[in-house]
């Protein structure tokens, strides 16, 4: 029987972990704040900005909340997060990304302050993830990491094949399951669109991460017996309901089930997880600066 990896049950786990340190950091007299900056009118992008503030009022956190006009200049959008980077009461910051394509993201992302960097995306924690001593780990390769240890899949001496070289997943999953480290100590090897015989490398794997952002691309055909599947992808496709859309991941769901021994669906897999390890990151942040 092929396992559904349930991310919306693990993802509760956490965020009722994540209560308790809340109310003890609470006792002490500290309120976890997230700030979170949308500069942006792509329906998407609001959806998932509400959702994380949603998940803050849900586990205890104080969430603020900044809409900065996508037409604005850029200075706008620095101005906010400098002031949010002053702010003690603010623990952690996210700009939701992308940016308007007149800011320049990679200075946004630089204007973080690195201790609320709580998407780890600054250079400097990018910086500290690689070289094994991240600050933060970035919430969709650690909730992917999660997925992994809730399943009992060992990561140790294991083949994984992540097809995809993205900034927010690809690379630093990449980074972190060839760490020596409990969650690392894979044998990884990461695809992308110029990658030759694709299928040759899924099939060889013990563990396949999808995050290459196209509908459905991996299928049963390209895994082999008793594979684990963890399926990154969120993709729109127009559908003959009542949104007009649908949400389907990168793995075609009902082949790679077919042959795997576990499997996330989408939505209920990744998604939820990158949520839970967000609040995790910002509670964490609150306890190292008011530690
Ligand atoms: N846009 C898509 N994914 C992410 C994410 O993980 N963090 C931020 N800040 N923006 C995103």
């Amino acid at each position: 029987m092929t396992e559904v990896i349930d991310g919306d049950a693990v993802a509760e786990r956490i965020r009722d972990d994540l209560r308790d340190s809340i109310e003890t950091l609470a006792d002490e007299g500290v309120e976890v704040g997230l700030a979170t900056v949308l500069m942006s009118d792509d329906p998407a992008s609001e959806t998932y900005v509400s959702m994380k503030q949603r998940d803050c009022e849900e586990v205890g956190i104080e969430g603020i909340h900044v809409e900065i006009d996508p037409d604005a200049p850029a200075e706008d959008l620095h101005e906010t997060v400098a002031d949010l980077n002053d702010d003690p009461d603010v623990h952690g910051i996210l700009v939701q990304m992308p940016v308007p394509d007149h800011v320049d993201d990679r200075e946004v992302l630089r204007a973080v302050d690195p201790e609320k960097d709580v998407d780890g995306f600054h250079p400097e924690n990018v910086g500290r993830l690689v070289a094994g001593h991240a600050r933060y780990r970035p919430c969709t390769p650690h909730g992917v990491q999660k997925l992994l240890d809730s399943a009992d899949v060992e990561t140790e001496g294991a083949d994984v094949t992540v097809v995809g070289r993205s900034n927010i997943v690809g690379k630093p999953l990449a980074n972190l399951l060839v760490q020596k480290a409990e969650d690392g100590n894979a044998t990884v090897t990461v695809c992308h669109s110029r990658t030759d015989d694709l299928a040759a490398k899924t099939r060889q794997a013990d563990v396949v991460v999808a995050a290459c952002g196209v509908p459905e691309m991996i299928d049963g055909s390209m895994l082999s017996e008793g594979t684990t599947v963890i399926d990154v992808g969120v993709n729109r496709v127009d559908a003959d309901n009542e949104k007009g859309y649908e949400l389907v991941g990168d793995v075609d769901f009902e082949s790679a089930k077919e042959k795997a021994s576990a499997i996330t669906p989408v939505p209920g897999g990744v998604g939820p997880m990158t949520r839970a390890m967000l609040l995790y990151n910002t509670v964490k942040a609150a306890g190292r600066q008011e530690g």
